[in-house]
């Protein structure tokens, strides 16, 4: 590669790493299909673990969206909860809590909920499992058996997926939340197996939402990462 084609590579690298961000309000418009092709081929040049590539995508649109939707509020609304990979929030650190509580405040203070509202925030906890309005949901599952090693490389998938919509000009929410309720996603879907890490919903951005201006900051990097060189 020429110094020149290095260059331009970096400017196109920090576009598209900084202009993704996770949107919260979708317009209904879909995605045409050939985009989503691109898109999800595009994904699929992840790297992972001796190229083992141990992703299973199920990507969900039109009336099985929308079942699936309202399948999601029901089980919300019966407390139907399944985790494929267990959670606490006791393995966040003190300053990821802080990060956490900063986050928490920016974008229900952009959603107009109080700081101490708990039932507006739960009834905005059962809309977003509408996909926040996004026309098309991108699950991603890792292999039966799987354990840390295997999700970091659906980590690697999630973030190639996301920059892949992002290039194509197409928005997106990672939406942790769709995987406690694993059991809800298998059964409208007709999956035997496989272990939900975490959900995508994707569309077009409603620009004009409060709820998509909100920025988030990152870490400085000498908090995050160490160069140990003399
Ligand atoms: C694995 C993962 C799970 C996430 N889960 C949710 C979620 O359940 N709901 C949500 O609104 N955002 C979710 N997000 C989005 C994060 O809140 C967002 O990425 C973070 O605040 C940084 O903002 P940015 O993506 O706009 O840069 C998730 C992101 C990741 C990577």
């Amino acid at each position: 590669m020429r110094p020149s084609d290095h260059t331009q590579l970096a400017s196109h690298a920090e576009k598209l790493i900084r202009r993704r961000r996770a949107v919260r309000a979708f317009r209904p418009d879909p995605v045409p299909h050939e985009t989503m092709r691109a898109i999800f081929s595009l994904a699929g040049a992840a790297p992972s673990n001796s190229n083992t590539q141990p992703w299973r995508v199920e990507v969900v649109s039109g009336a099985p969206r929308d079942r699936l939707a309202d399948a999601l509020q029901a089980a919300h609304a019966a407390h139907r909860t399944s985790v494929d990979f267990p959670y606490d929030d006791a393995m966040y650190l003190p300053v990821q809590r802080e990060r956490r509580t900063a986050f928490g405040g920016q974008l229900y203070g952009a959603l107009g909920i109080g700081r101490d509202d708990h039932a507006a925030r739960a009834a905005y906890d059962a809309e977003s499992l509408g996909f926040y309005g996004a026309p098309h949901v991108a699950f991603l599952f890792v292999a039966d058996r799987a354990d840390a090693r295997l999700a970091a490389d659906v980590g690697g998938y999630l973030q190639t997926l996301l920059l892949a919509m992002t290039g194509y000009g197409v928005d997106s929410c990672p939406q942790g939340l769709l995987s406690f309720y694993a059991d809800t996603v298998r059964g409208e879907l007709g999956l035997d197996g496989g272990k939900l890490l975490v959900g995508v919903s994707f569309g077009y951005a409603d620009a004009a939402a409060p709820v998509n201006q909100i920025s988030t900051p990152r870490a400085a990097l000498e908090a995050t990462t160490t160069f140990h060189d003399r």
